[in-house]
């Protein structure tokens, strides 16, 4: 070890910022052997106080104090949130001091901004956690395969909702019950509405897709459908037919150079990998066009494996004082490919009484259907999106949901 210490600040003493301390603690001799200095926790910043706390000592309550300690070189912003972490890592940023951060909606939001501000500074801003979790999935894509033209991800980006929709598949728990141990766990949000409404998979769709393409997705050209009208029958259904339903992310490169990127839930065909993830499990399907595709399946949430990956970031920049490694993604906007011009299956839950309309509308498919329900089930033949939605809001209430297929 060298005699330079490698003095560390945690911003946000919340689940992960309390994991980092954890695993920089728990792991200390691995963490200092390969950074090759020894690395410590120097300041906690938050805006409570934790009597009792074993690093009650290292918490500060002003960022300044942070600012000012030149022997400071690394944050962790684990706030969460834009408004201060934003003005937090910009200003580290700008004074040469790297920032490494779970923060998936600030690294969606400005990511490429924060990421030219570090390289003009000779200092770092990395992300491993704000995508997947525990999962080694932007250091794969930026670095493993670099050598790859990724055509493709498909992924389950999402711990909570796939926790939700396992639990309510397999042990027939409720939306609401299960929403509550997903949050007990510490795997959802704050707000549990940006898990299962979509937005948080949409950022980490989007940090993924600027990645695959080095140009800016932004969040807010992505489509997003939620979890919340997946009801238990729909889930019946799925079990039925052979599949699973999961909470899914799609982005893909397409020949003219746009970006195909959407967020909603899929019916899953049972033989895909993606179908056996389950629990609070994320995996990422990424299709490289020299690779094929290659499967990252790991823990997507909770507070080790998640502080797990911003503690391998921190070695990272301890790795390569005042130099930047090199990312991939610059500022220019992506073009971004219309939904409604994509072909799929779908599958359709509707009225029995109403089976021959339904029928009618989506020829050729394959119908699951019970004696004992008043609804039944189609598989629609391979459509493109914009045809199938016109036909299935023609059908008024005679179609009760509707699902994609993968
Ligand atoms: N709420 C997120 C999830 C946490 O459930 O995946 C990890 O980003």
């Amino acid at each position: 070890m060298g005699a330079e210490m490698i003095k560390i600040a945690v911003l946000g003493y919340g689940v992960v910022g309390s994991g980092v301390v954890e695993v920089i603690e728990r792991n200390h001799a691995e963490i200092s052997r390969k950074a090759g200095d020894e690395v410590s926790v120097k300041y906690i910043l938050d805006l409570r106080d934790f009597p009792g706390d074993p690093h009650e000592d290292k918490i500060v309550h002003d960022f300044d104090r942070i600012m000012e300690d030149d022997e400071v070189s690394v944050l962790c912003e684990v706030m969460g949130g834009v408004g201060p972490a934003y003005q937090y890592t910009k200003r580290a940023l700008s004074a040469g001091k790297s920032v490494c951060t779970s923060n998936k909606e600030l690294v969606a939001m400005h990511g490429a901004e924060l990421l030219a501000l570090a390289s003009a500074n000779h200092c770092n801003y990395m992300f491993e956690a704000s995508v997947g979790g525990g999962i080694p999935i932007i250091r794969a894509v930026n670095s493993a395969l670099t050598a790859e033209r990724i055509q493709a991800v498909t992924g389950i980006l999402n711990g909570t909702t796939n926790y939700i929709l396992t639990k309510m598949a397999k042990e027939g728990v409720d939306y609401c019950e299960a929403l509550k141990q997903a949050q007990a766990l510490g795997y959802a949000e704050r707000n549990p509405a940006a898990d299962v409404e979509g937005a948080d998979a949409c950022r980490k769709l989007a940090i993924l897709a600027s990645l695959m393409t080095g140009r800016n997705v932004s969040t807010d050209r992505i489509y997003v459908e939620g979890i919340t009208k997946v009801s238990r029958e729909d889930l019946e259904y799925a079990r039925i037919a052979e599949m699973a339903v999961k909470p899914l992310v799609l982005g893909s490169v397409r020949e003219d150079g746009s970006v195909l990127a959407m967020v909603a839930p899929f019916m899953v065909p049972l033989d895909h990998p993606l179908a056996r993830v389950d629990d609070v499990f994320n995996g990422v399907l990424v299709t490289g066009n020299m690779l094929g595709d290659a499967m990252f399946y790991g823990r997507g949430a909770g507070k080790l494996p998640t502080a797990s990956a911003v503690a391998a970031d921190v070695v990272d920049c301890a790795k390569h004082p005042g130099k930047t490694v090199w990312c991939f993604w610059n500022q220019e906007e992506a073009q971004v490919a219309d939904v409604a011009d994509t072909q799929r299956r779908f599958f359709v839950r509707a009225r029995a009484a109403q089976r021959e309309a339904v029928e009618k509308a989506f020829p050729g498919g394959q119908v699951f259907f019970r004696e004992d329900r008043e609804d039944f089930g189609l598989l629609t033949r391979t459509m493109v999106e914009r045809e199938f939605e016109a036909g299935y809001k023609g059908l008024g209430d005679a179609v009760l949901s509707r699902l994609r297929v993968l």
